[in-house]
């Protein structure tokens, strides 16, 4: 080993508790994992931490979707989460969540030490309300056209269709997202952290650490240029999250703690194994501090970040790594082509270590997109690590153990050979440490060429059936797993369970630091076991059931295939069974004053009488509703509204769009108001 032992401490960024890991995501989980496998491989001391992302408005408001807790969403995406990871062989040592005691801890902390700094003011702003739900709206929640093209149904920030950003009071017949409601302005206090406090300490940070990408220092140039504005980290009530100090009803911003997490996890896995936090996150830190993130995050990595744990008394950052997207087959992912893939879908019919492998070689230091382009995949994977890599293993193996007992010579056919493959050893680590992983797998490759070259050459199978040629013949083999091993080593970050089956079948360490060490004595008179299959070729056949397990209809078709919309994570008999579902009599409906997609109804249940406000306006005329008999869900908290209380829910049909209708759902003539409807 050349260089001293690093400590070394590693983040990827927290995903949304809020859905699925996809390909997109697992870009950086693996791009991440890749390089702490190699670095704990050459022997550094490495500690590799994630979270969820447990809070902010989407998250309270698919819980409310759903009808559960916000706490129990996170909790059953958590599991997926950890699953998904695990089977991509994500090898984290520790995965927390933001909902959690240690971050709550650390987001006060930060918080107050900003704020007896002098760091954080309160202002008063301006904000979007929804006055039928009595929440303001994020941007991403209100919908209207776009004011430059004219495109309709676009975000408050921002157009799909001709990528202008804009304010949401600068958009046409804005609606919430939420509700439909025309959304209102209204005023708060919010607390804002005053970034530009942080400038002259931001650029000593950028021009120092000497390893921040180009593209990133570009951007951090740009952003000082134009001038660091305040930030707001408060939100107001409802909202999921930690509620602010001393601020009743005001939560900090899910992006203030969300970083804090790195910290939070970190911290519950100091508690667990007994290492020392503050010699990771004090501000005489010797270690190293790294985060993986995408490119559309590096405001919050590169700013905020530093500027809040500086503010605190913490160390900074060592450095931030931005990546690019992915696209698949060229394209944005998108389920109406099959190429919105979820790590399960993916796992459902692929060896997770063929895409580690294939980003493996698309993946560089640099902030570029790439591509997942479905037949090159197949072919890339094929060609190199099945026709190339463990072909090598299939050529010499039998000859091994059915002419030699399973024993390695004592001596390789051709030193010269596995001297070079030595040399070429520097090379491939420094572009490991380098995050340069397509370079290391192109080395990789060619020497997988050269070796498949050699026993083309040598032909053994040739050798095998002249007579005494035995040695020989045992000494070309012997070179050729020897060469096989040394491949597998420099391949073990990228596909580690590979390697683990190699370990068996050569009877020898690979990927251990003990095997980057050894790296250059050869397995001589040294017994293997039996061959067995190590890795399988991709079927077209897998990759199109992948397609099709990915495919739903687009927009356009979702009004004739309404069962697109996608079924929600499995629950129990257990969590269903706390819904309460009643049969109810409409004796009164009435529009609403002031509110556009509302009716209020008065429901018997059977010797009680329920107000519900139900969004049915657009498809029902409440006259026309009185003596029917509809579906409530009887046990749903009340809520408060503007118009009233809100006692239950009734139940309807309803596609993904305003426009494929609402549909109550009615019970059969003759039941009763009050049945239990199960
Ligand atoms: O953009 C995202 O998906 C965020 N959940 C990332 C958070 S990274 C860190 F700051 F927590
Ligand atoms: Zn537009």
């Amino acid at each position: 080993m050349t260089d001293d032992r690093r400590n070394i401490l590693v983040t990827s960024a927290l995903p949304y508790a809020n859905g699925p890991i996809h390909l997109g995501h697992l870009v950086e989980y693996v791009q991440t994992d890749i390089w702490v496998r190699f670095l704990r491989g050459r022997g550094h001391n490495v500690y590799y931490v994630c979270a969820d992302d447990a809070h902010g408005t989407p998250i309270m408001l698919q819980a409310r979707k759903e009808g559960i807790s916000p706490e129990e969403l996170i909790e059953q995406i958590g599991i997926q989460h950890r699953e998904d990871f695990d089977d991509f062989q994500v090898q984290f040592d520790h995965y927390h969540t933001t909902h959690s005691p240690e971050n709550r801890h650390y987001s006060e902390y930060i918080y107050r030490a900003l704020a007896d700094r002098g760091h954080i003011i309160q202002r008063t702003i301006r904000q979007a309300y929804d006055p039928d739900e009595e929440i303001f709206l994020p941007d991403r929640f209100i919908r209207g056209t776009c004011p430059r093209c004219g495109a309709q149904d676009q975000y408050g920030d921002s157009c799909e269709s001709c990528s202008a950003t804009y304010a949401p009071t600068d958009l046409k017949d804005p609606v919430s997202a939420i509700s439909g409601a025309t959304p209102i302005e209204r005023e708060s206090d919010h607390f804002f952290v005053k970034l530009a406090d942080f400038e002259s300490m931001l650029k000593d940070w950028t021009g120092s650490t000497g390893k921040l990408q180009p593209e990133v220092r570009n951007k951090l140039e740009e952003w000082f240029t134009a001038g660091l504005r305040d930030w707001d980290i408060s939100r107001d009530a409802p909202y999921f999250g930690f509620e602010i100090p001393d601020q009743p009803g005001k939560y900090f911003y899910v992006w203030l703690d969300a970083p804090i997490g790195y910290m939070a996890s970190f911290r519950s896995l100091c508690d667990r194994e007994g290492i020392d936090f503050d010699s990771y996150w004090g501000v005489e830190s010797t270690a190293e501090l790294y985060h993986f993130i995408g490119k559309d995050i590096l405001y919050f990595h590169t700013l905020f970040w530093p500027a809040m744990l500086h503010g605190a008394g913490f160390r900074k950052p060592t450095s931030v790594f931005a990546h690019g997207f992915l696209t698949v087959n060229g394209q944005k992912m998108s389920k109406s082509r099959g190429t919105y893939i979820t790590a399960r879908t993916y796992l459902n019919q692929l060896d997770p270590e063929y895409l580690r492998y294939y980003f493996a070689t698309k993946l560089n230091s640099r902030v570029e997109d790439l591509d997942l382009n479905l037949d090159d995949f197949m072919q890339r994977v094929n060609s190199d690590l099945v026709g190339k890599v463990v072909n090598i293993a299939s050529r010499c193996a039998g000859f091994i153990s059915r002419r030699f007992d399973g024993e390695l010579g004592a001596r390789l056919s051709d030193s010269n050979l596995f001297d070079d493959f030595i040399k070429g050893n520097a090379t491939i680590i420094g572009a490991y440490e380098a995050r340069e992983f397509s370079r290391a797998m192109r080395e990789i490759m060619a020497f997988a060429d050269r070796a498949n070259q050699y026993l083309n050459a040598q032909q053994p199978w040739a050798i095998a059936r002249e007579s005494g040629k035995e040695e020989q013949l045992q000494a070309i083999c012997t070179l050729g797993l020897n060469l096989f091993r040394l491949l597998m080593i420099w391949l073990s970050p990228v596909v580690p369970m590979l390697a683990t089956r190699t370990e068996h079948f050569l009877n020898c360490p690979i990927g251990s630091p003990e095997s980057w060490k050894n790296l250059d004595r050869p397995l001589l008179d040294h017994r293997i076991e039996k061959f067995t299959r190590l890795l399988d070729r991709i079927e077209p056949s897998d990759i199109d059931a992948m397609i099709k397990d990915s495919t739903e209809p687009d927009n356009a078709d979702a009004g004739r295939h309404l069962s697109a919309e996608p079924i929600n994570p499995e629950i129990s008999i257990d969590n269903f069974g706390k819904i309460d579902l009643r049969v109810a009599l409409v004796t009164a409906a009435t529009h609403v004053e002031g509110a556009d997609k509302l009716l209020q109804l008065t429901l018997d249940i059977g010797g009680e009488t329920r107000n519900v406000f139900a969004g049915i306006k657009s498809a029902y005329d409440p006259e026309k509703l009185i003596g029917r008999k509809v579906v409530l869900v009887a046990n749903l908290a009340a809520r408060k509204m503007r118009f009233g209380l809100s006692q239950g829910m009734v139940l309807a049909a309803s596609g993904t769009n305003d426009n494929e209708g609402i549909f109550l759902i009615e019970p059969d003539t003759n039941a009763e108001p009050g049945m239990r409807v199960r």
